[in-house]
């Protein structure tokens, strides 16, 4: 092996060849870099590796916490193995870095913190593998918009829980946290015009939990709940935004919404009474878009999560909504009387168009599932495609910026094989590691479509997830190949053989070292036989 780095090092010295296909370099990075030119010369790598706290303390205290599992960091002054240097007038896209391991020391230089964060995520690799030659990588993402969702309603996950998802994310470069806050079976969000959301709506009356006798959930009688206060909320912003992270807030409306019908019956087109819901699936119980006071509630919660939120956009929820109530509704069969509507699918565009006319007031953006086109939408929403691409090729033709997060590819809930032999129950569906791999985002789309597409994401639903071990097994390794797309052109992904002999020679171990529980299944012998 030291023979082949040898001679491939040698090729690039002599050639100066830009190395920036998987195979001809001897490290592996996750996601695959633009350009890595590695050299002969040798590295040395001290025996305590100090990084400089002096130009970017809080970098670089986060980035000793979040690599300390991983390596040994202590921090140190100018003279430090690892430096960070922020050069304004460099050209590079948001989040591009430029990291030169040298001799003695690495040089890791950016137009943004941003940059510097990310070029960090880098270095943990190489030092992983252990540098023992130069190398230059000039980098920069593909897409702006690098997601994870995790689905804080189905389960609660504890407010240090979500800080370790975010943790998760940074060593995979992913900037935009989906935070999943309100569903049938509990609202995770004080607000504090409405007490009741949480005092009543964030527990449920018995949970199906992980079991870990065998592969079934198990039914655990008792109040299941949780909810951050206001307080928390803030506290994991400023985690997530000190590590360059963005945060989307998700309240679901009109569908998804028993826990908030729960507290205030007269939310829904029947009256109630309502139960925060134990059952998984989609209930007939949605918000009455006909009564004003609906309206005036999502208005006053949009308000308090927007001061919370400093991100630019919004998550308004709109999927899975039936329209049966509605159609026997006289408040809403009176407002679509009076609008001139002809579908009750207009109903949720009006509410829709409402919520969106808000939140830019307050300078937010609208972002809505793909059922949001059924009843029409503004040239201003923007669709996040699940059930298929087809909802964000759609909207991209129109001109609607998208996020694309296609179930088929890349819903981390689902199966991992072909089987159904896995050792824990999954959502019915399969997304194998090579699936995620291959999912190309802007497929079907001219060049003035694809220029709308945001980004994507891998959504962690968690009806058959309550802790975080298993978010952790059903996030690894198939992150790797989500952020892999997110981040690095089509054309210098190489081929998936290379992604994953880059895999396991570094994300694995990476992995292991953190002490994340990762899923087997991208290993020969356990992939399902034909
Ligand atoms: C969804 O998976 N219902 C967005
Ligand atoms: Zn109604």
């Amino acid at each position: 092996m030291k023979k082949l780095i040898t001679i491939v090092c040698a090729l690039c010295a002599f050639c100066a060849v830009s190395c920036n296909v998987a195979e001809q370099n001897t490290y592996s990075i996750i996601p695959q870099p633009v350009s890595v030119v590695e050299k002969i010369d040798t590295a040395i790598v001290p025996e305590v590796v100090t990084i400089d706290v002096t130009a970017f303390p809080q970098i670089a205290a986060n980035y000793i916490s979040l690599a300390a599992p991983m390596l040994a960091l202590e921090q140190g002054d100018r003279d430090s193995y690892i430096i960070l240097r922020l050069n304004k007038c460099a050209r590079m896209a948001e989040g591009g870095y430029s990291l030169k391991v040298g001799k003695n020391r690495v040089v890791i230089s950016s137009n943004a913190e941003a940059g510097l964060w990310n070029g960090l995520q880098t270095l943990t690799q190489l030092l992983l593998q252990g540098i023992d030659h130069q190398v230059t990588v000039n980098d920069v993402p593909r897409f702006g918009y690098r997601g994870a969702m995790l689905d804080c309603g189905r389960h609660f996950f504890t407010v240090e829980e979500v800080k370790q998802f975010i943790d998760l994310m940074c060593v995979h470069k992913l900037n935009v946290f989906h935070w999943h806050l309100t569903e049938d079976q509990g609202w995770r969000i004080e607000i504090k015009k409405y007490p009741l959301l949480t005092e009543v709506g964030s527990v449920r009356n018995g949970s199906w939990d992980t079991n870990y006798e065998g592969k079934e959930d198990k039914w655990v009688e008792g109040s299941y709940g949780g909810f951050y206060t206001q307080d928390e909320i803030r506290e994991v912003v400023k985690y997530a935004s000190e590590r360059f992270v963005t945060i989307i807030p998700e309240i679901e409306m009109p569908g998804h919404s028993v826990a908030a019908l729960t507290c205030y019956p007269w939310l829904g087109c029947t009256g109630g009474p309502y139960e925060v819901r134990t059952a998984w699936g989609i209930s007939k119980d949605v918000m009455c878009i006909g009564k004003e006071s609906t309206w005036e509630f999502c208005r006053d919660v949009l308000e308090e999560v927007c001061d919370l939120f400093p991100g630019p956009y919004i998550h308004i929820g709109g999927d899975e909504a039936p329209r049966l109530r509605w159609e026997s509704c006289p408040d809403c069969q009176a407002l679509m009387e009076k609008e001139g509507f002809e579908r009750e699918a207009q109903l949720q565009t009006y509410l829709n168009n409402k919520v969106e006319e808000y939140l830019a007031t307050k300078g937010k953006r609208v972002i809505g599932w793909d059922e949001i086109l059924e009843g029409g939408i503004s040239q201003t929403a923007c669709v996040m495609s699940w059930r298929g691409s087809e909802g964000g090729q759609k909207a991209a033709a129109m001109g609607n910026d998208v996020i694309m997060v296609d179930k088929h590819y890349c819903y981390f809930d689902c199966y991992q094989t072909e089987s159904r032999e896995e050792e824990i129950r999954c959502h019915n569906r399969s997304v194998p590691l090579a699936k995620v791999w291959t999912y190309e985002p802007t497929d079907n789309m001219d060049e003035a479509a694809a220029a709308h597409v945001l980004g994507l994401q891998c959504n962690t639903w968690t009806e058959h997830i309550s802790d975080m071990d298993r978010v952790y097994f059903m996030n690894l390794p198939r992150m790797a190949a989500l952020c892999e797309i997110a981040w690095t052109d089509r054309a210098l992904r190489g081929t998936y053989e290379q992604f994953l002999d880059r895999m396991v020679a570094v994300a694995i171990p990476l992995y292991n070292a953190a002490g994340w529980h990762v899923a087997p299944y991208y290993q020969s012998d356990l992939l399902p036989q034909d």
